[in-house]
């Protein structure tokens, strides 16, 4: 039997973003630009293009601009209008569609992952959502569905929460959230065991959570009894573990690419290779690069 659609996507955009100071000294990590958009921008577009509509973002101090972002500019539209520069109008416009709302709540500290989800369950309610880290930029495989549609399509058909993997290398497992299960049909396997950040002698294999979850609402229940775990945090990884205990959850072996935008390389590799994807700027970037001497 199909499962309802998910309609919600939480994005939780409260996190201090150390690893990017002094850029997010004032302003969110979340508003940093690949190209032309912020980070934000691209998982909004992903949620939206898995059939989302309603977008909750869990912010934190400093991060006015998300909100300013998704809110109506009539400053700059007015002007715009005035001076007939119809494109750029609409390309201003299209950030927020009309079908699409944004609700907003704080995570009053940074106590982590699973808490800041857990901020969200009022807006939730009892139902699957959608959690997107915007800091995992996530290209689909081009031309082809991207990876929260490809999540919500597995969603429907078995309607049991879902962690998008991927196999990283053996040197890189400290970095991610780690599981290990069974064959469960395509690209799914069902969980046995998930740690987070293992040291590679101790991780149970090299499939990698990326940020990207669809989550049945049971998982609230879990997080609000984990108690803090790695460095002081509450840690989603944990309540999924719990959750295990209760229901089956599955990782999703996702076709695409993600680029770890919460680091300096990562964000390069994105900025560089969207670049030259890009419609305005893709050829003449190719060709100043070939004039770099490598
Ligand atoms: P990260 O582990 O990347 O932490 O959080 P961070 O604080 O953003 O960045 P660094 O490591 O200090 O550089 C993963 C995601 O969880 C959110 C972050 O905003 C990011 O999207 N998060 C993390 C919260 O919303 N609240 C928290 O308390 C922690």
């Amino acid at each position: 039997m199909q499962q309802p659609p998910v309609r919600k996507a939480v994005f939780p955009v409260a996190g201090l973003g150390t690893r990017f100071l002094p850029a997010t000294k004032a302003s969110p990590k979340e508003m940093l630009p690949v190209v032309d958009k912020p980070l934000i921008q691209y998982a909004v577009e992903e949620a939206y293009a898995a059939g989302i509509r309603h977008m909750i973002f869990v912010t934190g101090r400093s991060k006015r601009a998300i909100e300013d972002h998704f809110d109506t500019a009539y400053e700059l539209e007015s002007e715009l209008e005035a001076a007939g520069k119809q494109e750029l109008l609409a390309l201003v416009r299209s950030v927020q569609p009309d079908d699409m709302d944004c609700a907003y709540v704080r995570q009053p500290r940074s106590l982590g992952l699973g808490h800041a989800v857990l901020c969200a369950e009022a807006l939730v309610g009892h139902e699957p959502f959608a959690v997107l880290l915007a800091d995992d930029l996530m290209m689909g495989p081009p031309g082809d569905t991207p990876v929260l549609a490809q999540m919500a399509q597995a969603f429907r058909q078995q309607g049991r929460s879902l962690l998008a993997v991927q196999e990283v290398p053996q040197d890189q497992v400290r970095r991610y959230g780690i599981v290990a299960g069974e064959p469960a049909g395509g690209p799914l396997l069902r969980i046995q065991r998930i740690v987070e950040k293992p040291a590679p002698e101790n991780a149970p294999s090299r499939m990698g959570v990326a940020g990207r979850y669809i989550l049945t609402p049971a998982i609230f229940e879990q997080i609000r009894q984990q108690p803090k775990g790695a460095g002081g945090e509450i840690q989603l990884t944990d309540a999924i573990a719990r959750l295990m205990e209760h229901e089956a959850v599955y990782a999703y072996q996702y076709a695409g690419k993600r680029y770890d935008c919460g680091s300096k390389e990562g964000f390069l590799e994105a900025t560089v290779e969207l670049a030259l994807q890009h419609p305005e700027v893709g050829a003449s970037f190719r060709e100043y690069l070939k004039t770099l001497s490598l």
